[in-house]
């Protein structure tokens, strides 16, 4: 069920100061700044080769990233991204494993234009787990 490592996500309190860090000192091509309203988020993805790292600053009222950048206001890594080819299998499948799907279980179109879902990070390790179906 588990595919590769799409991407590493790490949250920012400021995407322009985050992207001048991966673009001026350590030489990374960056994607343009994409505003997810529905996620409430925007993002910046930077293409490693092998994965990517996914810069998000928080977008409007209730962004699901502020609660975190409280609690590590200089940013910090937020989730991991791994691949699946059926999400709607894979969700099932960890439902009935006892996973707890966040959201109200249903996958939303990402940042790829692809359906992804959150796992909650009690049940992964302490880490917040994305799906996406590729
Ligand atoms: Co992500």
């Amino acid at each position: 069920m588990l595919g590769r490592l799409n991407h590493v996500a790490i949250a920012v309190p400021d995407l322009a100061a985050a992207s001048a860090v991966y673009r001026d000192m350590l030489g990374a091509k960056l994607t343009e700044p994409q505003a997810l309203p529905e996620h409430g988020v925007t993002v910046v993805f930077i293409d490693t080769g092998n994965t990517k790292i996914e810069l998000l600053e928080p977008l409007g009222e209730g962004s699901p990233i502020a609660a975190f950048l409280e609690k590590n206001p200089a940013g910090g890594m937020h989730h991991l991204c791994y691949e699946v080819e059926d999400i709607i299998a894979a969700r099932d499948r960890l439902k009935a494993a006892g996973a707890r799907v966040l959201g109200d279980g249903n996958p939303k179109i990402g940042a790829h234009g692809k359906p992804v879902l959150f796992l909650h990070p009690k049940d992964f390790l302490g880490t917040l787990v994305e799906l996406e179906q590729v």
